[in-house]
C-alpha cells in the first residue's frame, strides 16, 4: 500500500514547547518494522514530564506519544504475525522477543527496545508510526472490541496491574491502600478487584478524582491534604495494611506507604521518582516487609485483552474527554489541567 508523504504529528521542541505540525510519514527501516496508521491515541503523564524537560533523553524534534491503536499499513519482510489491514493495539514497550530480558518476560529491559516510543524514537501522537519488532510489540484486536478501551491497554492498565497489583501480590481479603488516584492509581484499583480484596482505600489530594475512584470500586477515600491519612488508616486496621501501592512519585507518598504497611506486608512503588526518599529502615527491618519497584513490562497485555473482551474489565470508563486530531493542542491543555477540567484520560481520534 502506498502511503501519503506527509502527516500531522505532535513534535517536542525542547522544554515547555510542542507543536502540531506537518512532518514526513515514517518508512520501514528494518525488516521487522511495521507502519501503523493511528486511529486512537492519548496523552500520558509521562508526556507532561517530557515537556517539563524532566526526560533529557528526549531530543527536540521527537514525535511524542507511546499509547494507541491503529491499522497496519505496511510490514517489513521479517514480520510474520501481522499484515496490512490488521487492527492492532500498540504496546508502550517495544520488545525483540529474543534477548535475555525478553526471554524472562522483562520486556521493559529489552536490549533492542523497552520504552523507546515517543522517547528515543518517534511516537504515536501522529497519523502514522513506525513500530520496530512488530511481531512482539503489537497485539491483534479481537473483533468488536471498543478501540477507546484498548488505548488504556497500551500503558496504564498493564502498569497499574503489573507494577501495583501483581508486584504488591494482592490477595482475597487483603486491605489495600492506593496512594494517587490518577489514571495509574485507578488502573491499579480496577485490576486489584480481580483478587477480591476486603478493602481498597484510595488517597489523593483532589476530591474530584476521589469521587471517580468511588465509582470505580474504592471502598473508602481519603483526602491526604485535609486529613492525616496515615493516622486514619492505622486507626482502622489492627496493625497496618497488607499492600500499599504508591502511584504518585514524590517522597511524601512513599513515606505514607512505609508508615502504614503491616508486618509481612508489601509496598509496590509505581510512581516515577525524581528525588531520593527517606527509607525508615530503623523501623522496617523488623517488620518482614517487601518493597518492589519497576517499569511496566506489558507481558500481561494478552491476559488484560481477554478480561476486556469478557466485559470483566471496562477501561473505557477512564475516558473523560474526546478530541479530533486537529484539536490535539486543546487536548494537551485539558490534560495538563486535569484537576480543574476533571480529566482522567483523553482520547484523540484520527478518522
Ligand atoms: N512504573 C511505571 O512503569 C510507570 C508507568 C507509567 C507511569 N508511571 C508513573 O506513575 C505515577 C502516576 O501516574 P498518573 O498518570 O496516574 O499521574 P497523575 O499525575 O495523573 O496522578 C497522580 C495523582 O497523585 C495525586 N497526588 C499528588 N501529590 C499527592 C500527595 N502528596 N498525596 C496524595 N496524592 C497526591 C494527584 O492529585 C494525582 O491525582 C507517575 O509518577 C507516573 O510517572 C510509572
Ligand atoms: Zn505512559
Ligand atoms: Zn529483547
Amino acid at each position: 500500500m502506498t502511503l501519503p508523504t506527509m502527516m500531522q504529528a505532535v513534535v517536542y521542541k525542547g522544554p515547555g514547547q510542542k507543536s502540531l505540525e506537518s512532518v514526513p510519514v515514517p518508512a520501514i527501516q528494518r525488516p521487522t518494522d511495521a507502519i501503523v496508521r493511528i486511529t486512537r491515541t492519548t496523552i500520558c503523564g509521562t508526556d507532561l514530564h517530557i515537556l517539563q524537560g524532566h526526560v533529557p533523553a528526549v531530543e527536540s524534534g521527537r514525535i511524542l506519544g507511546h499509547e494507541g491503536v491503529g491499522v497496519v499499513e505496511q510490514v517489513g519482510e521479517g514480520v510474520s504475525n501481522f499484515k496490512p489491514g490488521d487492527r492492532v493495539l500498540i504496546s508502550c514497550i517495544t520488545s525483540c522477543g529474543k534477548c535475555e530480558y525478553c526471554k524472562r518476560q522483562m520486556y521493559s529491559h529489552c536490549e533492542d527496545g523497552g520504552w523507546i516510543l515517543g522517547h528515543l524514537i518517534d511516537g504515536t501522537q501522529a497519523q502514522y508510526v513506525r513500530i520496530p519488532h512488530a511481531d512482539n510489540s503489537l497485539y491483534h484486536i479481537p473483533e468488536g472490541l471498543d478501540e477507546e478501551a484498548l488505548v488504556m491497554l497500551s500503558d496504564i492498565l498493564p502498569t497499574g496491574f503489573e507494577i501495583g497489583v501483581l508486584y504488591g501480590a494482592v490477595k482475597p481479603g487483603d486491605v489495600v491502600v492506593i496512594v494517587g488516584a490518577g489514571p495509574i492509581g485507578i488502573a491499579a484499583l480496577l485490576t486489584a478487584q480481580f483478587y477480591s480484596p476486603a478493602r481498597v482505600v484510595m488517597v489523593d489530594l483532589d476530591d474530584g478524582r476521589l469521587e471517580m475512584a468511588k465509582t470505580f470500586g474504592a471502598t473508602e477515600v481519603i483526602n491526604g491534604g485535609r486529613e492525616d491519612a496515615a493516622k486514619r488508616i492505622l486507626e482502622s486496621t489492627k496493625d497496618g495494611v497488607d499492600v500499599a501501592i504508591e502511584a504518585v512519585g514524590v517522597p511524601a507518598t512513599f513515606d505514607l506507604c512505609q508508615r502504614i504497611v503491616r508486618p509481612g506486608g508489601r509496598i509496590a512503588v509505581i510512581g516515577v521518582h525524581g528525588k531520593s526518599v527517606d527509607f525508615r529502615l530503623q523501623e522496617l527491618w523488623i517488620r518482614n516487609i517487601t518493597l518492589t519497584t519497576g517499569l511496566v513490562n506489558t507481558n500481561t497485555t494478552p491476559m488484560l485483552l481477554k478480561t476486556v473482551q469478557s466485559g470483566k474489565l471496562r477501561p473505557e470508563q477512564l475516558v473523560t474527554h474526546r478530541f479530533t486530531f486537529a484539536q490535539f493542542m486543546q487536548a494537551y491543555e485539558v490534560f495538563a489541567n486535569a484537576a480543574s477540567e476533571k480529566a482522567l484520560k483523553v482520547i484523540i481520534s484520527n478518522d
